[in-house]
C-alpha cells in the first residue's frame, strides 16, 4: 500500500486536483524574478547560534554566536543576550575575531560566567555583569577546562579538565609540556580501546572537577581549589570518562554517566550512572548496577527525590532502544517510564514541578520534545516540523526551544506546553538576509520498500521550479546506517544548497534508521547493505515514475560514510 502525504488542495482548470509531492501546489513557489539563489557564500555568512542558558528569573537568554569572515578566513564569536518578553537582543560581549567566548552560565540574574581564553594561558572561566558589562577573570589555569556548570546551592562550579593519573591540573599541564618536548612519542597499549573514532586514547583523561566560587563584593570569585571528584575511584576506573553530568538540587552530589572501561569495550558497551559528593570525599557509587548496556543523560528531579536517565539493555548493540529509567533515591528502586514507547529518546529534563519529564526524540523526519506525564505516562508532542537542538522549561505552560529545519538554521522559539505546537519566534539573527532566498518546503512521500514495509522519503524543489519543465535529480544517501535524514539545517550537507543549484534532492530514510521505531532500526542487523539497498532502489524508481518534472536521464547519487556503500 502506498500512502502519500497530501499537502494542500489546489484548483486547476476548474477541476479539483489534490496537491501532493508529485503535483505541488503552485502557491508554494515564489515569483522567481524576485527571489535569489541561496549559495555557498551566503551559507558561510550565517550567524550561527551555539550553546545557551536561561536566566534564573526566566526573563533573558544568553547564547554564543559565531560567523565566518571570508576575507580574514576565521570566525568572529561573542555572547548575545535576548529579552524573552520582547525578543530584543544585544551583543553582550564584542562580536570579534579571536574571542572564544562560549558556554555561558548564569550565576544570578546579573552575572554570567563563561569560558574564554582572553589572554589567559588556556581556556578559563570569566564573568560578565549584564548591568555594568564589566568582565572579570575567575580562573587562570594552564590546564584547559570545558563544559562548565554552576550550582547555586553548592556554590561550586563543575567542569571537565584532562589530567594524568595521580596528577592535579597544574602538574598535568607541566607533564604534557614535558612529553611534547621528548624526541620520541611512542605509546604502549596493553588494552583496547586505543582509539575512539578520530581520538587517540592517551594517558591524560577527562576528569570531572568541582571548584568553589561565590559572589564576593559583587564579583564572581574563586573561593577554593579544584577537586577531582573521580580521584577516589579505584585505579581500574581511570579510563572512565564522564560524558554528561548534573548537580543535585541541594548541591551535595553530582550524577554523571560514563562508559565503563574493560577489555571488551571495543565490542561491548556498558555505561555507568554514578553519584559522587561534590566535595569528592568518597568514591562515585554506581546506581544502575545490573543494567548491561549504554547509559546516558542522567538528571536529578528538582525535588531531589529522583534521578532519571536513558538506558540500553543490550551491551552488544549501542543502537538498541533507550528506555527512560526513573530511579527513586529513597529506596534504591527503578521503574521504566513509558515502557511501551518504541522510539529512543536522546536526552531528558524534568519539569520544575517534578510531575513530568521532557524527552527529546526523533520521530520520522523530525526531532521533537515530548512532555511525559509521570502519573500516567501520557505524552504530548511540543514541536512540529523541524529538528529540535535543545529546550528549556520557562514555566509550566511555556517552553523555549532551539529549532532548525531545511528552511532555517538554529533559531529560538517559545512553544506552549499544551501540544498546539504554535511557535513564537524569539531570535531573528538571519531573518532579513534569508527572506529573499529560495528555501524549498520539505515534502515527503511513502513507498513500499524492503520487507514489504512503508519507507519515508524527503523531497525539496529546485530553484526556478516549473512543473512543465524537467529538472535533474540528486539522490542523497545518509550515513550511519542507524541514523536518519531529518528535516534539519546542515552546514555540511545543506539540502537547499542542492535545490538552489537546480537539482531535485531526494532522500530515502531506508531501513535501519533511528526515527521509525526500534524494530525498523533493528531490522538491518545481519542485513546491512541488503534492505537499505532495496529501499534506495525502490524508493528512487518510485520517485522517477511518479514525478513528471524529474529528468530521468540526468540523475546523480551522493553520500558520505555508509552512504556510498549502501548503493
Ligand atoms: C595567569 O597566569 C600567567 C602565567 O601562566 C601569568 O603570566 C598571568 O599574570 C596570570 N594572570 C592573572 C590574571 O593572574
Ligand atoms: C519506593 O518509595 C516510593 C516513595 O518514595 C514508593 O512510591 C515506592 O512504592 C517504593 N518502592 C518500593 C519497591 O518500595
Ligand atoms: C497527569 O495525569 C494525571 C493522571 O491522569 C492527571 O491527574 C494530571 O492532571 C495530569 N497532569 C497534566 C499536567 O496533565
Ligand atoms: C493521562 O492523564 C491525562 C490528564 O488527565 C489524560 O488526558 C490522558 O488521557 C491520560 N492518559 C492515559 C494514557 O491514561
Ligand atoms: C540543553 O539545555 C540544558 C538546559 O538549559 C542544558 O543543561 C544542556 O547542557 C543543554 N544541552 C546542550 C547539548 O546544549
Ligand atoms: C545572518 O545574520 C548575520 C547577522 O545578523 C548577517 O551578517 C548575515 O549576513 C546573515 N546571513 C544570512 C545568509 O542571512
Ligand atoms: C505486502 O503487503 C500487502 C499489503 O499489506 C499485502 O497485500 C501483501 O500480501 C504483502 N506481500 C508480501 C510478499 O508479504
Amino acid at each position: 500500500m502506498f500512502s502519500i502525504r497530501k499537502i494542500a488542495i489546489a484548483f486547476a482548470l476548474g477541476t479539483c486536483v489534490l496537491a501532493d509531492v508529485f503535483n505541488p501546489d503552485p502557491s508554494i513557489f515564489p515569483d522567481w524574478s524576485k527571489t535569489k539563489r541561496f549559495t555557498p557564500v551566503e551559507q558561510t555568512q550565517m550567524d550561527r547560534m551555539g550553546g545557551y542558558d536561561v536566566s534564573p528569573n526566566k526573563k533573558h537568554v544568553v547564547y554564543t554566536h559565531s560567523q565566518w569572515d571570508l576575507s580574514q578566513n576565521k570566525y568572529k564569536r561573542g555572547l548575545r543576550l535576548v529579552n524573552l518578553e520582547d525578543s530584543s537582543s544585544v551583543d553582550l560581549t564584542a562580536f570579534e575575531f579571536g574571542n572564544s567566548d562560549s558556554n555561558p552560565v548564569w550565576i544570578n540574574d546579573d552575572i554570567i560566567a563563561f569560558t574564554a581564553v582572553r589572554g589567559s594561558p588556556s581556556t578559563n572561566i570569566f564573568a560578565i555583569s549584564v548591568s555594568s558589562k564589566a568582565v572579570t577573570q575567575v580562573t587562570n589555569y594552564t590546564n584547559g577546562i570545558s563544559s562548565i556548570s554552576y550550582s547555586t546551592a553548592a556554590k561550586k562550579f563543575a567542569f571537565i579538565s584532562d589530567v594524568y593519573q595521580g596528577m592535579d591540573m597544574e602538574q598535568s599541564s607541566t607533564e604534557r609540556k614535558r612529553r611534547k618536548g621528548l624526541p620520541y612519542h611512542g605509546v604502549v597499549y596493553d588494552q583496547l580501546r586505543i582509539r575512539f573514532w578520530d581520538t587517540w586514547n592517551t594517558d591524560d583523561k577527562s576528569r570531572l572537577f568541582t571548584m568553589p566560587a561565590d559572589i564576593v563584593n559583587g564579583v564572581l570569585t574563586k573561593t577554593g581549589d579544584p577537586v577531582n571528584v573521580l580521584e577516589k575511584f579505584s585505579p581500574q576506573y581511570f579510563g572512565l570518562i564522564p560524558d554528561s553530568y548534573d548537580f543535585s538540587p541541594d548541591g551535595k552530589n553530582i550524577v554523571f554517566s560514563s562508559n565503563i572501561p574493560s577489555r571488551e569495550q571495543q565490542w561491548k558497551s556498558v555505561g555507568g550512572i554514578y553519584v559522587v559528593p561534590t566535595d569528592g570525599s568518597v568514591a562515585p557509587v554506581r546506581v544502575n548496577n545490573g543494567m548491561d548496556g549504554d547509559a546516558s543523560s542522567p538528571v536529578y528531579s528538582p525535588d531531589n527525590k529522583y534521578i532519571a536517565w536513558l538506558q540500553v539493555f543490550n551491551p552488544d548493540n549501542d543502537n538498541d532502544i533507550r528506555k527512560i529509567i526513573l530511579y527513586d533515591i529513597s529506596n534504591d528502586t527503578h521503574r521504566k517510564v513509558a515502557n511501551s514507547f518504541m522510539d529512543s529518546p536522546t536526552s531528558l529534563q524534568f519539569s520544575a514541578d517534578c510531575t513530568s519529564l521532557y524527552a527529546e526524540v526523533a520521530l520520522q523526519k523530525d526531532v521533537t520534545v515530548l512532555k511525559i506525564n509521570l502519573s500516567n505516562d501520557s505524552m504530548t508532542r511540543l514541536t512540529g516540523d523541524g529538528y529540535l537542538t535543545n529546550w528549556s522549561e520557562i514555566s509550566n505552560e511555556q517552553i523555549l526551544v532551539v529549532l532548525n529545519s531545511f528552511q532555517f538554521p538554529d533559531t529560538m522559539f517559545l512553544v506552549p506546553a499544551d501540544g498546539s505546537k504554535k511557535k513564537t519566534q524569539v531570535t531573528h539573527d538571519n531573518d532579513s538576509n534569508l527572506k529573499d532566498l529560495w528555501f524549498s518546503p520539505t515534502e515527503s512521500y511513502w513507498f513500499t520498500g524492503a520487507l514489504n514495509q512503508s519507507v519515508q522519503a524527503l523531497v525539496t524543489y529546485p530553484y526556478g521550479f516549473d512543473s512543465s519543465k524537467k529538472f535533474p535529480v540528486a539522490l542523497i544517501i545518509h550515513g550511519g546506517p542507524h541514523s536518519s535524514w531529518y528535516d534539519a539545517w546542515s552546514y555540511r550537507w545543506n539540502i537547499n544548497m542542492f535545490a538552489n543549484q537546480g537539482y531535485i534532492p531526494v532522500i530515502i530514510n531506508f531501513h535501519g534508521g533511528d526515527a521509525y521505531t526500534q524494530p525498523f532500526s533493528n531490522s538491518i542487523l545481519m542485513n546491512w547493505g541488503t534492505y537499505p539497498y532495496e529501499d534506495i532502489m525502490k524508493g528512487f524508481d518510485y520517485f522517477l515514475e511518479n514525478a513528471e518534472f524529474a529528468d530521468k536521464s540526468t540523475t546523480v547519487a551522493l553520500g558520505a560514510s555508509y552512504g556510498p556503500c549502501a548503493t
